[in-house]
């Protein structure tokens, strides 16, 4: 199949994530530091968000940073962190006349986050908070675990009763987001790293050995071949 073929087809999903991995093994590879991997990386997801666009995919996460990535060098982090506050500055320019919503997941409240950072994020939520469109949802200082948690404590503080999967919902980061339907982990590694064990139990999962800073069009386009040729049941008896 080629990419334009791929616009028109129904069983294309509707929101997919990109756990970018293997940022730091692509620079080790090359000889360079871990932080040019992670150069390349966001380079090369800006392309993606484009060709995810173009795709009429409605909404993309992307796994950014996890609550344990603090647990790498304080060099590492730091580099991350910049490159993050200059991602979202980018975003500024590039979307802020487009029918394009920005919603971040994770702990942005978090004092580990330089301030500059936090209050970018907090102003891109909030300038795109009208938008209908698409939505880009990259997961900053994300735990799944811990979103869960954050939910049950907002639910206990709020004193609402008869939670149902619906309500416990409205507590996620991604309560505005559609169903997950698609999560490409690249670098060959299986699991999920605490990203998002509520949204993804029915989603479909696919690991490409491909490091994230080399992971290209085509490669894309392969993973959404595989995504269509899936069959998903739901828990019924389908084909
Ligand atoms: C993932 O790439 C990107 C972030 C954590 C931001 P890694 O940094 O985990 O790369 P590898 O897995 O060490 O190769
Ligand atoms: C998951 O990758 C987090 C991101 C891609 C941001 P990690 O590289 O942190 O995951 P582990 O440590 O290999 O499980
Ligand atoms: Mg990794």
């Amino acid at each position: 199949m080629n990419f334009n073929d791929l616009k028109k087809d129904a069983r294309m999903p509707k929101h997919i994530a990109f756990i970018i991995d293997g940022n730091g093994r692509w620079a080790k590879k090359r000889g360079l530091p871990r932080s040019m991997g992670h150069k390349a990386g966001f380079e090369n997801l800006n392309k993606h968000i484009g060709y995810v666009q173009e795709l009429g995919i409605k909404n993309l996460s992307i796994y950014c940073f996890s609550a344990e990535n603090w647990n790498r060098p304080k060099a590492e982090v730091d580099y991350l962190m910049k490159l993050f506050g200059d991602m979202l500055d980018d975003y500024k320019k590039k979307y802020l006349d487009k029918d394009v919503r920005i919603i971040i997941s994770g702990d942005m409240d978090d004092p580990r986050i330089p301030e500059s950072t936090r209050i970018k994020a907090k102003e891109i939520m909030e300038l795109t908070n009208e938008k209908t469109g698409f939505i880009l949802n990259p997961c900053i200082n994300y735990g799944g675990r811990q979103e869960i948690l954050k939910a049950v404590n907002e639910i206990i503080a709020s004193k609402e009763t008869d939670i149902d999967v619906e309500k416990f919902e409205k507590h996620l980061y991604t309560s505005e987001l559609l169903p997950l339907d698609f999560v490409i982990r690249t670098s060959g590694e299986n699991r999920s790293s605490n990203y998002m064990p509520w949204q993804s139990t029915y989603s479909e999962w696919y690991y490409p050995e491909t490091l994230w800073p080399s992971f290209s069009k085509n490669d894309l386009v392969k993973a959404l071949e595989v995504f269509m040729s899936r069959k998903r049941r739901f828990g019924a008896i389908k084909g």
